[in-house]
């Protein structure tokens, strides 16, 4: 059995269903030893509306991820989710103390950036720094050692609801766990996917959730802009109940069984077995009624993330394209849809392969917590961490999870 310091605990609460995976150290690469789920009950559009039915999914999943790694999960690192959570940019500027920018000015510098006004239901979740210019030379991704006498940073700088994010620590604390350390869901999923080429040209992840949509440009090795859409693939398949009169667990059956994207490209002859239709016994229909049921959502979903991408003035600057997750990804012809409404090279996001019992963990919907594992696998401090934060409120953590994310790509 690992013990406590050697290991490192990712669990996403989705909207769908919630998931936890174990990592052990292992020649300073993570490596998987336990995999947990349970579907969520308790969250609607990546928020949390129900403690006691998110607190069971969590002990769930957690439960199941403890006997798999025959060990005691005690704290965890956890995405934050739902459409709360929203970028902005920001300045910061400090006058270098020593001379050679050092640690302390840094800090200083992400606090300077951090004091955004907001409203008094929202915080500060992540500082992205963007680059630093050191007395007029802008461009520096690391300032650490130059010499000069004025420091500032371009940041981003995410936000979300105060509630939200205190409400995720809240249903953690009740399973029995520690939070050590709260990440944007879009964040962690957008590092999952993404190559060095990527995030070098530009590109946008979309994750596409069971009750959310997350956009997030990456450019020049920095997030430029993360905004949340509360929809997702659980409104596919609503649209799907109500077009055929049919319950939603035979809903989804269908669209995971049947579903797609592109109507257009189901033979008019393909038909599919309908469980239950209005009652009844069970029916054939024809497997184009179902994608033409799919389509406008899907479409929708799509257009509405472009509208979002236009306003950000971005959609010009994404050479690489596209880059659908999120386990609606998995849906048959949404990277053919994507590619029409965007007109930009699209391509489905399969998160990176970490070693381990990597056969279960593997497709889009395991985007969030590969990214979160590879967000805390690379630096030893997290993994001894785990033992050493004490639960709190996001705001606790704040400063070292701005820091933190400093070493984002
Ligand atoms: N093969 C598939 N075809 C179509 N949809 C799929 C497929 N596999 C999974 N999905 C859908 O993916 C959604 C769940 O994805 P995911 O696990 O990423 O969501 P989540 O993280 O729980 O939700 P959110 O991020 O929105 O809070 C569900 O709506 C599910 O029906
Ligand atoms: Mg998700």
């Amino acid at each position: 059995m690992a013990t406590r310091a050697e290991i490192v605990v990712a669990l996403d609460i989705g909207t769908h269903r919630t998931a936890v995976l174990v990592a052990e150290r292992v020649a300073g690469r993570p490596r998987i030893v336990g995999v947990g789920t349970a579907p969520s009950r308790g969250l609607r559009r990546g928020a949390v509306v129900n403690i006691d039915a998110t607190v069971q999914s969590i002990s769930n999943a957690v439960r199941e991820a403890e006997r798999m790694a025959d060990c005691d999960i005690r704290a965890v690192l956890v995405s934050l989710g739902g459409s709360h959570v929203r970028s902005l940019d920001s300045v910061g500027m400090t006058p270098v103390r020593k001379r050679e920018v050092g640690a302390d000015d840094l800090e200083r510098v992400h606090d300077a950036a951090r004091a955004v006004a907001l409203p008094e239901d929202r915080e500060v979740i992540h500082i992205l720094p963007q680059d630093y210019i050191v007395d007029g030379q802008a461009g520096i991704r690391d300032p650490q050692g130059m010499t000069g006498v004025r420091l500032e940073v371009r940041a981003h700088v995410l936000t979300a609801s105060k509630g939200a994010a205190q409400n995720i620590v809240r249903c953690c604390n009740q399973a029995g766990l520690q939070v050590s350390q709260v990440v944007a869901a879009p964040v962690a999923s957008a590092r999952a996917v993404l190559t060095a080429e990527d995030r070098e040209l530009g590109v946008v992840v979309i994750d596409i959730g069971g009750g959310t949509t997350a956009l997030v440009a990456v450019r020049d090795n920095a997030i430029r802009r993360v905004s949340v859409l509360g929809l997702g693939g659980g409104h596919i398949t609503s649209d799907i109940a109500a077009g055929l009169r049919v319950s939603s667990a035979e809903a989804e059956r269908l669209k995971l069984r049947h579903g797609q994207a592109l109507a257009s490209a189901v033979r008019p002859d393909e038909r599919v077995e309908v469980n239950g239709m209005s009652g009844q016994e069970p029916a054939m229909l024809s497997r184009q009624i179902l994608a033409e049921i799919i389509e406008p959502r899907a479409e929708e979903i799509l257009s509405l993330v472009r509208e979002r991408l236009e306003e950000t003035g971005l959609i010009g600057s994404v050479p690489a394209g596209v880059v659908l997750t999120g386990g609606t990804a998995a849906l048959p012809g949404l990277v053919e849809l994507a590619k029409t409404v965007f007109r930009l090279p699209v391509r489905f996001g399969e998160p990176h392969h970490i070693a381990g019992v990597g056969d279960v963990v593997s497709g889009p919907m395991w985007a969030t917590t590969i990214g979160l594992l590879e967000l805390a696998g690379e630096e030893a401090e997290n993994f001894e961490l785990l033992d050493s934060m004490p639960a709190g409120v996001v705001s606790r953590f704040r400063n070292r999870m701005g820091d933190w994310l400093r070493e984002f790509f």
